[in-house]
């Protein structure tokens, strides 16, 4: 498994729990800023003829941005791909752009697709994702494309924290689906509730509303991506109005941009909890065996 720079701590629990060899790579910038990966091995033939996995991860941190993550994920695929395997297949926990996902006003590219059909275009074998954003850019690969479902890990890591009498409230209406599976993780009965969440196109502000019962109750408030925290902390806040005891505010992708980890905190949550499709402190609950599992029977 060749690990790249931003799924370290993910690439090698996956490949322990699968019982293969890691390759770790070698980055770094020139100084015009362009990007720059070798894969960290002497010998190419080791690859020759071999199933390798390449993982990496596609979301910015304080000391990358997404384009140079996927700028590496490219590097990779192409020095693999160079040497010879017998299959490639790739993973990308977070995929960058996603939602991007549609023309929101005139003259935008959904640009999400541009992103699927790029790594599509690398002749590669198999791509696994994890709670993507919009499901349907996975429509843009030719070989198999899987998008690997988080919530049930999720649920069992907050049903771990003692949660009782639980509501799960979904921080939009378009997202009320996803809610309700995973609220089905739960309990049959679980109820869900949901808020309404408009976003400006142009500002990207967001204004939230919805009036919940929620006295006494602890709250799951579960999105794909926390970003700047703004519609996390906002649900929260919403959620403490309407009397909720403890909020848990989950996410697959937790990017925690700028100041999300204070807007959310300070909006009453009582934990953070994110996986680690994104490698920093609120990755809690690891992928390792559900994406393991995926790749070993599938
Ligand atoms: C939006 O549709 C997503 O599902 C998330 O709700 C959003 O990306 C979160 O962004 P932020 O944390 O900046 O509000």
């Amino acid at each position: 498994m060749i690990v790249g720079p931003a799924s370290q701590i993910l690439g090698v629990r996956i490949a322990q729990e699968l019982g293969i060899e890691t390759i770790n790579t070698e980055t770094k910038n020139f100084p015009d800023g362009e990007n720059y990966l070798r894969l960290n091995l002497e010998d190419e033939s080791i690859l020759q003829g071999k199933e390798v996995i390449i993982i990496q991860s596609t979301g910015p941190s304080a000391n990358s941005t997404q384009n140079s993550r996927l700028f590496e994920l490219l590097m990779m695929i192409d020095s693999v791909k160079r040497i010879g395997p017998e299959k490639l297949i790739v993973i990308v926990p977070y995929l960058a752009y996603a939602r991007q996902d549609k023309i929101f006003r005139p003259g935008e590219c959904p640009f999400a697709r541009v992103i699927a059909r790029m790594i599509n275009s690398q002749n590669i074998d198999e791509f696994y994702t994890v709670d993507v954003h919009n499901p349907q850019i996975l429509e843009e690969f030719d070989c198999k494309a899987i998008n690997i479902d988080s919530m049930e890990l999720l649920a069992n890591y907050i049903k771990s924290l003692g949660a009782e009498d639980i509501v799960v409230v979904s921080p939009d209406k378009g997202s009320i689906e996803r809610s309700k599976a995973f609220a089905r993780y739960f309990g049959e009965s679980v109820p869900i509730e949901y808020f309404e969440k408009k976003r400006d196109v142009i500002t990207g502000e967001i204004k939230m509303s919805g009036e919940l019962n929620l006295k006494g109750k602890d709250v799951v408030i579960a999105d794909d991506i926390i970003a700047t925290g703004g519609t996390m902390a906002t649900a929260i806040e919403l959620s403490k109005q309407s009397g909720a005891k403890k909020v848990y505010a989950a996410a697959t992708h937790a990017l925690m941009l700028g100041q999300a980890k204070y807007r959310i905190m300070k909006a009453g949550a009582d934990e953070i909890i994110g996986t680690d499709s994104i490698d920093n402190e609120m990755a809690k609950v690891s992928l390792a065996k559900t994406i393991a599992d995926y790749l070993a029977y599938d």
